[in-house]
């Protein structure tokens, strides 16, 4: 696809095998028990995808859809929740998989939610984090990349519902955030 706005910043063959990593740390991290990988939609498909089949042991995925209000109200941490979960986390290792770490809010608020579910336990996946844009606390267990505040899509990561089937990760130029 060529697109004069966009701009390569992370190609696909750095995200296959950051992601193959990620899944060899995780699976040495979670030795036993049920782990259940919860795929934010719709930004995480495709790293879910990829991430679940590099763990080397048993998991069960989960899906959750999230949308966060306009962005004045983003920072007040209002977060509605689309489409819920299909399993019980109760006793259960939980691992929040996500596309990028932005400014922490919908992270934030997530953590706060599945901690009155009762899991064992819960930590963070994220593709990409930017922590220069944070202003809600979250701790990221595991980070592929971090990334400087620009404005980025492909890999499952969208502007307006465009270009999340890009293989590579690019920084579109212009994007009014
Ligand atoms: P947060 O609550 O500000 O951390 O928002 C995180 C969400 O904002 C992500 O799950 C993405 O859906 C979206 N987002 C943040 N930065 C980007 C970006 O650079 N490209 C595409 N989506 C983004
Ligand atoms: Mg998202």
């Amino acid at each position: 696809m060529t697109d004069p706005n966009l701009r390569v910043l992370i190609p696909a063959d750095k995200i296959r095998s950051r992601i193959r990593e990620l899944g060899e740390q995780i699976s040495r991290d979670y030795p036993t028990g049920n782990l259940h990988m919860i795929c934010i939609l719709k930004g995480a498909t495709y790293f879910m995808a990829d991430l679940s089949r590099a763990m080397r042991r048993d998991v069960f995925v989960d899906f959750m859809g999230i949308s966060s209000y306009g962005k004045a109200k983003r920072s007040s941490g209002e977060v509605k929740v689309t489409k819920d979960l299909d399993i019980s986390l109760e006793g259960a290792s939980v691992l929040i998989v996500e596309d990028i770490v932005d400014s922490g809010v919908t992270l934030n608020y997530l953590m706060n939610l599945l901690e009155q579910r009762r899991p064992e336990s819960i930590r963070i996946a994220a593709l990409l984090d930017k922590p220069e844009r944070r202003v809600s606390p979250v701790h990221v267990h595991y980070v592929g990349f971090q990334i400087p505040d620009q404005f980025v899509v492909g890999y499952g990561l969208d502007y307006a519902e465009k270009y999340r089937n890009l293989d590579d990760i690019c920084v579109l130029d212009g994007a009014a955030e």
